[in-house]
């Protein structure tokens, strides 16, 4: 895979570091270094391509640019309870359970689990969402909120389709994977008109990154899978989505524009 990185001269040492952690992903990056990354900028050259500048790493394309921006979180973490929270609910996060999160993408539900107890594994496929991570999770290290709840947060770059067969093959069990797979753009514009800008921008530079026909991998096989390893799995579905892998759900939680699929094991776990 190729990918171009934009970033002015001042951040040459971290588009160096950069370099070397994405050909570690076999991501070959190209620089170019730009005086001024601004609005102007990101809508003449509306490739993607990463960013790096005085906002850290970013996805830019069509003039947008988002990041896991686990900062901007806080004041939603701050409000946060385990009472509140569907996903908290759905999760039983109050058990600060054990929790696989197969579907990583910017990491923000795995935040508030990991802010609410749980211990998270996040597991990413997409090289550039992971660096994206890798990058969020060591800025999040350094802030004075985030700090405490990053010991428990760990990425794992894999696919989870193998990491979960190996996981059940290992019979290593958790307490809980959580999904939230990519759903077709098509079928969910009516929940997107619901969503914040920011959501929306984000959504549609990841729908950009991991298109439907090539990178996008709709979950139903990890469905299988997690039953095999998790006293429960958690599926996030936009409200009126069809089940994951047609399977109907054990019990769900309804909110406004997504819900909660909960499916609990048959046999022995
Ligand atoms: C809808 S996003 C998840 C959003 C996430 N819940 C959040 O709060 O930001 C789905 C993510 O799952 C990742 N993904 C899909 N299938 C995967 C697989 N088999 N292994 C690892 N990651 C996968 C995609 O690359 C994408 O980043």
């Amino acid at each position: 895979m190729q990918m171009k990185c934009w970033y002015p001269a001042e951040c040459e040492q971290q588009f160096q570091r950069l370099q070397t952690r994405l050909a570690e992903l076999n991501v070959q990056l190209t620089g170019q270094l730009v005086e001024k990354i601004n609005a102007r900028f990101l809508r003449l050259n509306p490739e993607m391509a990463l960013v790096l500048d005085e906002d850290g790493l970013s996805l830019s394309a069509n003039g947008m640019k988002m990041q896991p921006d686990w900062r901007a979180e806080i004041p939603r973490l701050k409000r946060a309870s385990l009472k509140s929270e569907m996903l908290a609910r759905a999760c039983q996060l109050g058990e600060k359970p054990s929790l696989i999160d197969a579907t990583a993408g910017l990491g923000h539900d795995s935040l508030l689990m990991a802010y609410l107890g749980a211990n998270v594994r996040l597991i990413e496929r997409h090289p550039i969402l992971f660096v994206l991570l890798e990058y969020t999770k060591a800025q999040a290290e350094q802030d004075a909120f985030l700090q405490a709840h990053m010991s428990r947060i760990q990425l794992i770059h894999a696919d989870s389709n193998s990491y979960l067969n190996e996981l059940a093959q290992q019979s290593e069990y958790v307490d809980v994977v959580y999904l939230d797979p990519m759903f077709p753009q098509r079928d969910q514009n009516h929940q997107a008109q619901k969503k914040q800008a920011q959501v929306k921008k984000q959504m549609q530079l990841l729908h950009m990154l991991l298109p439907e026909d090539g990178e996008m991998d709709l979950g139903d096989q990890l469905l299988h899978l997690a039953q095999k390893i998790a006293k429960r799995v958690i599926v996030k579905r936009p409200r009126h989505a069809v089940y994951l892998a047609e399977q109907t759900p054990d019990h769900q939680w309804l909110g406004d524009a997504c819900r909660f699929d909960a499916y609990f094991p048959k046999g022995q776990i």
